[in-house]
Parts: structure tokens; C-alpha cells; sequence
């Protein structure tokens, strides 16, 4: 909570208004992205279940015998669920999520199909360098599954320090991580800015939060979801744009947000081939396999590290 307030107070005060996308997802978050991910125009968690699910086999193989599988932002561990069976003897699987909640109530369901999986879901942020709420034996086979092109939220910058950080501090031995790829801007563009508003209900839900949880008096209504290409960044950019001057008080300090102002919410890099590598190259991963749909809309890879 201090954190939240800390990072909006932050953030509402800059010239350039900008709020970070962890922020979305509280219980009622989670559940509006699990919307998400079912619809029509959100190609990429259906594209990446069934390169997971067309390569199962060989994803089994990569990951080896007697895995600890840990998924930072696991959200609905659906995907997980498609491979589980085919591993050979998985020691653990850490389900990571900053919806602490959400992540408890749905690994109950989960540890109900896998009963012989030791399942142990945690409330974590990746986002700073927190202690692991778990231990780690680096001896072990630490895998990191990191699926739904969460690498996508991140700027480069901060990309490789959490890929990094998956080897420093995780101490994981491979990952299998999805990223989205380049494609027209059309398609990208619906899958940010969908016909029902879906999409645009889950941008606001950060200025729900910051009234129930900050006290905050935002109106909703004031404020319009925009979906836009980023073409030199190469990335999706989430905004909320101000429809009108409006004055909001949260915990006690005043802000003003000027018509047609935006505040910028998400970012969801698109990644080539080419680009991923040099990324996992620059953390200190090489690619060992990398997977894509028929039509390249989606990649999943397997990084092992570069000695
Ligand atoms: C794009 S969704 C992907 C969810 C899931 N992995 C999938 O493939 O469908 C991002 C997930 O990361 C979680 N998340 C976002 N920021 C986080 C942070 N800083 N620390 C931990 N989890 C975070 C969200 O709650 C959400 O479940």
C-alpha cells in the first residue's frame, strides 16, 4: 500500500504521466485479464498455448528430470498445465504472482489435477529486488517458465537486468519464455484495444485501485483507454487520455490532469527472432530452441546459459 501510493504520488507528479502496469492486477485485475486472454482479437495466449502444446514433448526434454519450476507471473498457470504431465518427475512448481490473492485461490484449483506435484504459490514482485519469499538450492534443476510475453512489459533496459537476475538470483539453469513478435500494426493494435472493452476496463482498474486502495477520487468516465504503436520502440503503449481539465485528490495531495493529457500505463514490447537473441545474448542466455506458430505471430524459447 505504501508502495502504491509512493510509485502513483511518483508518477501523477511528472511531466509525463506515467503508471506501472503491476499496478493492474489486483484480485479483480487478474480476473479481467483472464477475460482478456479469451478474446477473439488476443491472438497471443491462444497462438502461445498451442506452440506449447504442439511441442510439449520436446519443451519436456529441455526442461530434464526432477525440475523446480518456478513462473514469475504465473496469473492463471493455465500453461503450465499443458506440459506438467510430460515432465519427468518435477520436484516443485513456484507459482509467482504480485496478485497474491488471485494466485493462492487459483493454484487450489490447480493442486487438484496435478496432486502428485509439490505446488507451493507465493505472493512476490519482481519488479524489485526483493528477497525470495522461498529457498533456492542451486544444485537443483531451477527452470524459470515465463510464458503470456510478460518480457514484453519490460523497457530493454530493465529486460536484461530481470533476465539477469533469473541467473543471479533465481539461479535457474534454462528458461522457456514466450515473447510476442512484429507483425502489422492492425492486429496489434485490436489485440490492445478490443471491441467489448475488455482491454479498456483492465487499463482503468488501475485508477479503480487508486480509489478504493488510495482513497482517491478519479472519475472513471473522464478518462478514455488508448491502444498505440510505439513504431521506433516497436512496442503496444497503453495510455489513459484525460477527456477533460480535472482536478483528483488522492490521500490528501492534489493533482491536476489537463484535457487530452495521457497517462501512460503499459508498455508490450514485439520482439523479431533476431532481437530476442540479442537480448538473451546481452543477459548472459544463449537460445537453445526457439518455437513459433505457422503464421509467426508468436515465439517461445529455450535459453540455456551462455558460459
Ligand atoms: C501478461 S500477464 C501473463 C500471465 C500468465 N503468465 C500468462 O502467460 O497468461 C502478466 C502477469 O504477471 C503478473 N505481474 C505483473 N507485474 C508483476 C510483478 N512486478 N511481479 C510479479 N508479478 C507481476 C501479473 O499479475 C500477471 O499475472
Amino acid at each position: 500500500m505504501k508502495l502504491f501510493l509512493q510509485e502513483v504520488s511518483l508518477g501523477l507528479s511528472k511531466k509525463n504521466k506515467k503508471l506501472n502496469s503491476k499496478w493492474f492486477y489486483d484480485f479483480y485485475g487478474s480476473k479481467i485479464f483472464e477475460q482478456i486472454t479469451n478474446l477473439e482479437e488476443y491472438y497471443l495466449t491462444r497462438t502461445e498455448r498451442k506452440i506449447l502444446q504442439d511441442n510439449k514433448i520436446e519443451i519436456a526434454n529441455k526442461i530434464g528430470t526432477n525440475a523446480v519450476i518456478i513462473e514469475p507471473g504465473a496469473g492463471d498457470i493455465k500453461k503450465i498445465g499443458i506440459f506438467l504431465d510430460n515432465l519427468d518427475k518435477p520436484k516443485k512448481y513456484i507459482p509467482l504472482d504480485i496478485s497474491d490473492n488471485y494466485i493462492t485461490k487459483i493454484a487450489k484449483g490447480f493442486k487438484k489435477k496435478f496432486p502428485n506435484v509439490a505446488i507451493t504459490p507465493k505472493g512476490y514482485d519482481f519488479s524489485k529486488n526483493n528477497k525470495l519469499p522461498f529457498k533456492i538450492n542451486s544444485s537443483e534443476n531451477i527452470i524459470i517458465f515465463f510464458p503470456g510475453s510478460t518480457i514484453g512489459n519490460f523497457e530493454k533496459n530493465d529486460a536484461v537486468k530481470f533476465l539477469k537476475m533469473l541467473k543471479s538470483k533465481f539461479k535457474a539453469k534454462k528458461i522457456i519464455i514466450g515473447a510476442d513478435l512484429v507483425k502489422d500494426i492492425p492486429t496489434l493494435i485490436s489485440a490492445y484495444d478490443d471491441k467489448k472493452g475488455v482491454t479498456a476496463k483492465f487499463n482503468k482498474n488501475i485508477l479503480r485501485r487508486i480509489n478504493i486502495e488510495l482513497g482517491g477520487d478519479i472519475n472513471l468516465n473522464f478518462y478514455k483507454h488508448l491502444a498505440v504503436y510505439n513504431k521506433p520502440k516497436k512496442r503496444i503503449e497503453m495510455r489513459l487520455k484525460s477527456k477533460r481539465n480535472n482536478n483528483i485528490r488522492i490521500n490528501g495531495s492534489k493533482y491536476f490532469i489537463k484535457k487530452n493529457e495521457e497517462i501512460h500505463t503499459e508498455n508490450s514490447h514485439k520482439y523479431t527472432i533476431r532481437s530476442f537473441k540479442n537480448l538473451a545474448n546481452e543477459a548472459g542466455w544463449k537460445i537453445n530452441k526457439t518455437w513459433t506458430d505457422d503464421k509467426k505471430l508468436f515465439s517461445v524459447h529455450c535459453l540455456d546459459l551462455a558460459l
